[in-house]
């Protein structure tokens, strides 16, 4: 294991490595839709999957971004295909949740990626459609499409579901409330499914990453900003998109047969560092 260098944003080697061929998830062969596969974390979830083998919906609003997620299975053993919905709409959600799981004959894994901060603005400026957005994509979909996949977990008696949270979930979220109270509502959500399915064998878990070098998001890993995520963060970098990726993945296998309702906070250590001084 390397250290991040002090002073620079490049990753630490482990972060982009390839998984020990030692380790087997249980997911090859495993029918999975990935919902929001554009070129952050959702095309990272689809390339850790592919590559252990499993079958793989690739679902997006950008048809563009669902072709070019589904077009890498030319490397890897599954199968993948392009579907296009968008998810906020009920009616497109659970028609899109029912063409994948007719063309997989089944659903074992879900994960949701789709979600934004949408803009950054106090609560009292705030107009109402800023708040009834950033609610609609970062939490009704997830309401439409997990319901519509545990539909088809429940008859089969079996799947695993990962939702994509955020650590603005977590403690306060200045300048984007919104966006924590749909990211923290997403937690709520899947703890009460996790009650609720545990009898039929599904598990549902959520990520709460922290900053992530996403192509959305790469504006955090230079120039200025860089320096102060680099000082705030105790591993002195941001997250790689395959390191939530990989957290993804592993609540969504057998690995973590016997977690669900839980949140795992890929941050670096952000959230649990002390801000007071340490050792008086
Ligand atoms: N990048 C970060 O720093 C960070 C940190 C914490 C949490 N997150 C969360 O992780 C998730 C992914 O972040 P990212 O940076 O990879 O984002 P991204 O914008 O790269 O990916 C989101 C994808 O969802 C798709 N999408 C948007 N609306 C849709 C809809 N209505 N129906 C179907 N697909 C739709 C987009 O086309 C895009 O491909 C989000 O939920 C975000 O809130 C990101």
């Amino acid at each position: 294991m390397t250290a991040a260098p002090t002073g620079q944003t490049r990753p630490d080697t482990a972060a982009t490595a390839p998984l020990p061929g030692s380790v087997d998830p249980g997911l090859s062969g495993a029918r999975a839709a990935i919902f929001g596969v554009g070129p952050g974390i959702g095309l990272e979830c689809v390339r850790v999957l592919g590559a252990l083998g499993a079958h793989v919906a690739c679902v997006d609003l950008d048809p563009d971004r669902a072709d070019a997620a589904a077009a890498e299975f030319d490397r890897w053993p599954g199968e993948g295909f392009a579907l296009a919905a968008d998810v906020c709409d009920r009616d497109d959600a659970e028609r899109v949740v029912a063409d994948a799981t007719d063309a997989l004959g089944g659903l074992d894994v879900v994960i949701n990626v789709v979600g934004h901060g949408g803009p950054a603005v106090p609560v009292a400026d705030m107009p109402d459609d800023v708040w009834t957005d950033v609610l609609r994509i970062n939490l009704d979909h997830h309401f439409y499409v997990t319901r519509a996949a545990m539909r088809s977990m429940i008859a089969q008696r079996r799947g695993s579901i990962v939702l994509i949270s955020s650590v603005n979930a977590l403690g306060s979220s200045p300048q984007r409330a919104v966006y924590g109270i749909a990211k923290a509502g997403l937690i709520s959500l899947a703890k009460s499914l996790a009650i609720e399915a545990a009898e039929h064998g599904i598990r549902v878990n959520t990520v709460a990453p922290g900053a992530t070098r996403t192509p959305r998001r790469q504006h955090l890993a230079e120039g200025d900003l860089a320096a102060v995520y680099r000082d705030s963060i105790p591993l002195g970098r941001l997250a790689e998109p395959q390191e939530v990726a990989r957290a993804a993945m592993f609540l969504a296998s057998d690995l973590a047969s016997y977690i669900t309702g839980e949140t795992l906070v890929i941050d670096g250590g952000a959230s649990v560092k002390y801000c007071l001084p340490a050792g008086n």
